[in-house]
């Protein structure tokens, strides 16, 4: 008999999820943005969690949902402001599974809910073709220093669908 696998869910940030999100967000950048990023710019990136308290206070500041599997943290996105994504960040044990696409599609909701009429996200480039295929279009390359180190990323856009708030399921 074949066993399903089991299917992400969401649940709110509290603050003690911060060690395992800082956790997430440094093996993501390690082991999945390696074609994009020099082994000095992941770092840089990746020790911007190196400092918890600042970090976990980062998460709270925003809207930040956790995606888990069998009630087990695999993934983070967080809703800055009503409009813009600033974190996104799945284990890379959970990767390819869909994931990040849950928790970008619940993002949106909930800007929606906050009245946005658009969705923004800097998006680092190996992230690009995702969010591509979700709908954001590029339309600034931007050049950030992360801890010493260069990083290039694009600001992407997707309009919201009208009644994206009403929290409707058609
Ligand atoms: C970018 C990132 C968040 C994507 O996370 P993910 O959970 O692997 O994303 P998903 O599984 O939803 O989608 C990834 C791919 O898996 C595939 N996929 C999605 N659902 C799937 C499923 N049910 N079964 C098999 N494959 C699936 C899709 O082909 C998708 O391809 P695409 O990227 O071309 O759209 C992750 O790679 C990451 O953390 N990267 C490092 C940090 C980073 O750069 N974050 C972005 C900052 S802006």
């Amino acid at each position: 008999m074949g066993r399903t696998l089991p299917k992400p869910a969401l649940r709110p940030f509290l603050r003690a999820d911060t060690p395992v999100l800082a956790a997430i967000f440094a093996a993501a950048i390690e082991q999945l943005t390696g074609d994009d990023y020099s082994e000095a710019q992941q770092q840089a990136w990746a020790s911007v969690a190196d400092d918890e308290e600042q970090f976990g206070k980062r998460l709270a500041s925003e809207l930040t949902l956790i995606a888990t599997l069998e009630n087990s943290p695999v993934g983070f996105a967080s809703l800055k402001g009503a409009d813009h994504i600033d974190m996104l960040y799945v284990h890379p044990a959970a990767a390819g599974q869909g994931v990040a696409s849950m928790l970008v599609e619940a993002l949106e909701k909930l800007a929606g809910g906050r009245g946005a009429k658009s969705l923004t996200v800097d998006a680092s480039d190996n992230a690009l073709e995702f969010f591509s295929r979700h709908g954001y279009v590029p339309k600034q390359r931007n050049t950030v220093t992360v801890n010493g180190e260069w990083l290039a990323n694009t600001t992407m856009q997707k309009m919201l669908a009208e009644g994206a708030s009403s929290g409707d399921s058609k």
